[in-house]
């Protein structure tokens, strides 16, 4: 696949049947304990092969660590959750490479494998298709409450089983309802929610296909506290520079409460997949969803071709 249309991960064919596909991703702590991060950082970087239908196989740690600041015991544990959460994949750690750095930085170069005739890529909305979301909104604005020592153990809690949480079972589901090589899958499109928050990556999946969205605004899930902190100004700077970025494509009802737009633009960590699928179909898909124990499964809105390449909030 080409680069000029950025996709999830990068994907090369190596023979008729199976095509690798390459992804990397790390960053700096968002969590204070370190075998949480782990986990989280693990779960984020395997996110992107999920998110084109494939499956883990391979992983190669990426550290950067405060060797005179800080003590080796914080990057075993970090080391230990993500290799925890590489096992439930079942994915195997075959090396890595750490520098000496000033600030703690944790992640995955990831490599999978799926079938070339059966990769998610963004861009193939059909008109019709129902959006579903697989994990609630509202990371970026918690953590910046639990930076700011303003979050309760109990959203932490929450929070942090959330962003650790494979998008793996979403990812099977979303392959059940669209089986390999039928040459007619209902699933269309996916992508997985990180930085860009929903409204960006929806504008990613939506640019240069023709067609547009309609959301509604009272189907998206959001974590129950993130309103409480948004209204106490707990933005991050990311999600402002996301609307910036996007906003003319994006037409908000004046019903829609200001709160939910920041929100919309949230950047996320380690979030769900946004699958786009045949109108017919989407039941089926929440039923799989439902079956493989997937928490959050929301309908959220429809591709339309009333809306040429722009989003409609409603
Ligand atoms: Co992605
Ligand atoms: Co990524
Ligand atoms: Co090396």
């Amino acid at each position: 696949m080409g680069l000029e249309r950025a996709d999830d991960a990068g994907v090369y064919k190596v023979t008729d049947d199976i095509a690798i596909i390459q992804t990397v991703d790390f960053f700096t702590p968002i969590v204070d304990d370190p075998y949480w991060f782990g986990q989280i950082a693990a779960a984020n970087a395997l996110s992107d092969v999920y998110a084109m239908g494939g499956v883990p196989k391979t992983a190669m740690n990426l550290v950067a660590f405060p060797l005179d600041d800080m003590d080796m015991s914080i990057l075993r544990e970090i080391m230990q959750g993500g290799l925890d959460k590489m096992k439930e994949a079942d994915v195997v750690l075959v090396g890595g490479h750490s520098v000496k750095d000033k600030e703690l930085k944790y992640g995955l170069s990831v490599t999978g494998f799926v079938h070339p005739d059966h990769i998610f890529t963004k861009n193939d909305l059909k008109d019709g298709d129902q959006l579903i979301l697989t994990k609630p909104l509202g990371t970026g604005i918690i953590n910046t409450a639990i930076k700011g020592g303003l979050a309760s153990n109990e959203v932490i809690e929450r929070i942090t089983g959330i962003m650790a949480a494979l998008n793996r079972e979403a990812a099977e589901a979303m392959k059940s309802v669209s089986p390999t090589l039928s040459g007619n899958n209902s699933v269309h499109a996916c992508t997985d929610i990180t930085g860009f928050g929903l409204l960006g990556h929806l504008a990613e999946m939506v640019v240069d296909s023709g067609l547009g969205v309609r959301l509604l605004a009272d189907k998206i899930p959001v974590l129950s506290e993130t309103f409480k902190y948004a209204g106490m100004g707990l933005v991050p700077a990311g999600a402002k520079k996301n609307m910036e970025f996007r906003e003319a494509m994006v037409e908000f009802s004046p019903s829609v409460d200001d709160l939910l737009k920041d929100i919309l633009f949230d950047p996320q960590t380690s979030g769900g997949l946004l699958i786009c699928v045949d109108k017919e179909k989407a039941d089926e898909l929440v039923d799989e969803l439902r079956k493989r124990g997937v928490e959050t499964r929301a309908i959220i809105g429809e591709v339309s071709s009333q809306y040429a390449e722009r989003i409609l909030v409603d």
